[in-house]
């Protein structure tokens, strides 16, 4: 049936019956949706021992469908499942559950699947007529599958394509609803948000193929909107991610974005990327507004995610994964399917970029050639200056995405180290989790949730964050298969359950 010829791995036994049938590489191997959720305590330690000083939990977000999708599936389209693996006196637990989307809701409830994906087709009429409304896009499936971010207590679960913000309890993955800022939301949110440890502040945004283009947040940290702005853009656009420094936040307008031409004639999204024109970086007072944007022009080209950014006198530093040509993958041949490949074969590098608010200098730079993304700093450390960061290293040749390595940059000396994964394994993105001990930037362990394709086992990994050549210092079996996803965060037991494991 399958004919992706590429794409040999064998699928694992616990998968829905239904994905058998479909050709579509997203669905198949390390992708396979898992058809259950699973609560379990007191993991067995198949190597080495937790450390006492890791204390917190290690999320994974990612697509699982629990119905065969409508239309073409695309990897973002999976209903969002948590992974959560928490680690407190030396022992871990784990927990798996669906974002209770209202999507999901109705598919439960009716047991078929009536929106389509990101790449449609989507309601004609609605679209054309403009009449969707901002807060209730529901022309496509919002599946709550990307991010996750602890804010105000709760655990916002967010999705790429901006969405609704699903409130998750921290210790239970149970959702407890839409999130509505105390009702001062009124679009989508992007799924990359930044949370600023020093302020306790939430910082966000929203942007639709629909005006208003962006909406820019500022959340208190009792979760009300402390500050609201719009922002014009020439058009709509497809930003992912952003940035936040002590004083701004760091806007994306990128040549590559959704033809709403297209859009409005054929009920399908296009992404096309106009190599003729900038990338553009807005940099807005963090209470500030349109007036007060900043602007620079860098090369064309695309950012799915920023490493962080600070300030250094007039001087903006930021750091992220940069893809000169984002579609240099596409292969027609691949039909259907072959806008979404190219998207996610990624071809990148590490590179920084430098803005001077006082004379309108701007530089940047490409700092390595290793084909990297899914960076993370301490995330404890958003806006601050950071000397390490930890990303996933890409292969260049592989059909679909995935990881063949764990990569620390250290940015004070310019290096970085590489531990390459065993042959056979699907690790996830890898957050940094700090030692309650205390100690400098990178005293404490980087997580990751991985997959062995030989037998479908998952572990929890744990690297002493210092050491990550010498592979992870302790392994924790998972009861359960934790399939391919998107993104990680580390939340600090502290905000869990309290200082109780503070200084052990
Ligand atoms: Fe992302």
């Amino acid at each position: 049936m399958r004919k992706y010829t590429d794409f040999n791995t064998q699928d694992p036994p616990d998968r829905p019956s239904w994905v058998d049938g479909i050709d579509n590489p997203y669905l198949h191997g390390p992708y396979t949706p898992v058809v259950s959720e699973i609560t379990a305590v007191d993991l067995p330690v198949t190597q080495g021992e937790i450390p006492a000083d890791l204390y917190g939990a290690s999320l994974r977000q990612g697509p699982n469908p629990i119905l065969e999708p409508r239309g073409a599936y695309h990897w973002f389209d999976g209903d969002g499942m948590v992974h959560g693996v928490y680690f407190r006196d030396g022992k871990a637990s784990y927990i798996r559950k669906w974002v209770q989307t209202r999507a999901l809701h109705e598919e439960i409830e009716t047991g078929k699947v009536r929106l389509s994906g990101v790449m449609g087709p989507y309601d004609l009429a609605g679209i054309a007529g403009h009449e969707v409304d901002a807060m209730n896009p529901d022309y496509c499936k919002d599946t709550s599958n990307t991010t996750l971010n602890l804010h105000n207590g709760k655990l916002l679960s967010a999705w790429y394509n901006a969405g609704r913000i699903h409130a998750l309890d921290p210790l239970t993955l149970e959702t407890s609803g839409e999130e509505s800022f105390g009702g001062g939301l009124d679009t989508p949110l992007n799924a990359h948000g930044k949370v600023d440890a020093l302020t306790g502040e939430y910082i966000n945004y929203g942007y639709a193929d629909f005006q208003p283009w962006l909406t820019y947040y500022v959340f208190a940290p009792d979760g009300s909107v402390r500050h609201k702005a719009r922002i014009d853009l020439p058009g709509p656009r497809l930003p992912h991610d952003t940035t936040i420094t002590k004083n701004h936040t760091i806007l994306h307008d990128f040549p590559l974005y959704h033809d709403t031409s297209v859009l409005k004639r054929t009920g399908h999204r296009v992404v096309q990327f106009h190599r003729d024109q900038p990338s553009r970086f807005g940099v807005i007072p963090r209470y500030g507004t349109q007036e007060q944007v900043r602007w620079f022009e860098f090369q064309p080209g695309y950012v799915l995610h920023m490493v962080n950014a600070w300030e250094e006198g007039d001087w903006i530093t930021m750091d992220g994964c940069f893809q000169p040509d984002p579609t240099i993958r596409r292969d027609p041949s691949e039909g259907p399917l072959s806008s979404m490949l190219a998207y996610l074969r990624y071809k990148g590098h590490l590179r920084r970029w430098r803005m001077n608010l006082r004379t309108g200098e701007s530089s940047e730079q490409q700092l390595d050639d290793l084909n990297v993304e899914f960076c993370l700093p301490d995330i404890e450390l958003y806006g601050q200056q950071t000397r390490y960061s930890y990303h996933q290293l890409i292969p260049t040749d592989l059909q679909t995405l995935a990881f063949e390595g764990l990569v620390k940059y250290d940015h004070l000396n310019g290096s970085r180290e590489v531990y390459h994964y065993p042959k056979g394994w699907f690790p996830s993105e890898a957050p940094f989790a700090k030692s309650t001990k205390g100690g400098d930037e990178d005293s404490g362990y980087v997580t990751t949730l991985a997959t062995n394709a030989a037998d479908w086992s998952s572990e929890a990994w744990i690297f002493d964050a210092k050491h990550i050549t010498a592979g992870p210092i302790a392994r924790v079996a998972l009861p359960g298969r934790v399939a391919a996803g998107f993104h990680a965060s580390w939340v600090p037991g502290q905000q869990l359950w309290g200082h109780a494991a503070r200084g052990r």
